[in-house]
């Protein structure tokens, strides 16, 4: 019932309500974009293709690529390219070699003390950008109250099994929400895939939550932190929910670890973040998950007491859509159920399986 009316609340908003920010078109920063790599040589040349076709102009864009001690040659791959002499890269790059994988965030701080544009960039090197990205993204960081912008996921889905159709309902659902938090004031949940921030203002990345820990931290410091629907990434997902099962439990964990903390500063009444935006995701993401255990058990002493309504639901279950539903909203309880015990056993995922 709650995330039907807010998810219903926020499309509208999302739609109607104007940004209330003053755009100026004519903004071009100097922007670094840092792509973090681990065991990415299937997709590395691919991405700096990718960003070669960026319609920004070249002498202001630099690019740092942070390797963390891949097994598969990624940064060898990348200088060769780089260095190639019929090479089709016209902008500055850098790569950065750790020699021990301590995880993303804290290869993106490493990579941040190397970046001399005005505007921070992130990237992953599986996602792709459609060309016009960086400069629609650029324009809403030319108000002074934005300090970070972000794109929005769409997916590159390989089949229409029920792995990419669940997950193709929740971006659907998720992306409208973020957008009209960020027409309201400011959305923390983040995508570092395709995220924006002003160098001037981002002191480090958070660690572990690089994406949504650093906007939490830039809306602490009184600035707006914005998902627009003009800018989106390209993401491959899964259709093996084995695989779809780690990413998103890992995901999950980040954002009850971001909305835990934005309680225990709502509590000490020091959130900056708009306070029901806050309420409804810390009801969404950390109490609702262990309601569902007793809707589920409610409905089944129900269904005993009432053996009729036994022979409806399965035929609910028949209806496609109802099906996926339902398994979309299953699954996501079980993945924030998990991610809520790994949080309170104090269990970070800093780095994972690739
Ligand atoms: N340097 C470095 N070191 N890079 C890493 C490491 C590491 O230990 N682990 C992963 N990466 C890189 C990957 O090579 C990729 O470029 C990027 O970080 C994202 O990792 P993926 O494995 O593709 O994860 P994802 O698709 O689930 O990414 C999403 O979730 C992450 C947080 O859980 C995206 O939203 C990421 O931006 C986000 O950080
Ligand atoms: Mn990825």
């Amino acid at each position: 019932m709650i995330p039907s009316v807010y998810y219903l609340f926020m499309k509208r908003t999302a739609e109607k309500k104007p940004w209330n920010l003053s755009l100026n078109e004519r903004y071009e920063p100097t922007v670094t974009i840092i792509i973090a790599t681990y065991n990415e040589a299937k997709n590395i040349l691919n991405k700096l293709q990718n960003i070669e076709e960026l319609d920004y102009p070249k002498d202001k864009l630099e690019v740092i690529i942070v390797d963390s001690a891949s097994t598969d040659g990624t940064a060898d791959l990348a200088k060769a390219h780089i260095n190639a002499a019929t090479h089709t890269i016209s902008f500055r790059t850098l790569i950065l070699e750790e020699t021990e994988r301590k995880g993303k965030a804290k290869a993106l701080n490493h990579a941040l003390k190397h970046a001399s544009g005005e505007i921070i960039a992130t990237s992953d090197a599986d996602c792709l950008w459609p060309r016009h990205s960086m400069r629609y993204a650029v324009k809403y960081l030319s108000d002074p109250q934005v300090a970070a912008v972000c794109g929005q996921e769409a997916l590159i889905t390989p089949d229409n099994s029920s792995a990419t159709r669940t997950e193709s309902q929740y971006r659907g659902l998720f992306n409208y929400i973020r957008v009209g938090e960020s027409k309201i004031h400011s959305t923390i949940v983040f995508e570092g895939a395709l995220a924006l921030y002003k160098r001037g203002l981002l002191k480090r990345f958070d660690e572990p939550c690089d994406d949504s820990g650093s906007a939490l931290d830039l809306v602490q410091k009184g600035y707006r932190t914005i998902m627009v629907p003009d800018i989106y990434f390209l993401n491959p997902i899964s259709s093996k929910w084995s695989e779809k099962l780690a990413k998103k439990t890992r995901r999950a964990q980040h954002l009850v670890e971001i909305w835990h903390r934005c309680l225990s500063l709502d509590l000490k009444r020091k959130l900056k973040l708009n306070s029901w935006i806050s309420r409804v995701n810390v009801f969404l993401y950390i109490i609702n998950p262990f309601l569902f255990p007793v809707f589920i058990l409610t409905l089944t002493l129900l269904l005993i007491e009432y053996p009729v309504v036994i022979l409806a639901t399965p035929l609910i279950l028949l209806i496609p859509k109802g099906r996926d539903l339902f398994l979309l909203y299953f699954t996501n309880y079980l993945f924030l159920l998990q991610a809520i015990f790994m949080e309170m056993l104090g269990k970070k995922q800093v780095v994972w399986k690739k």
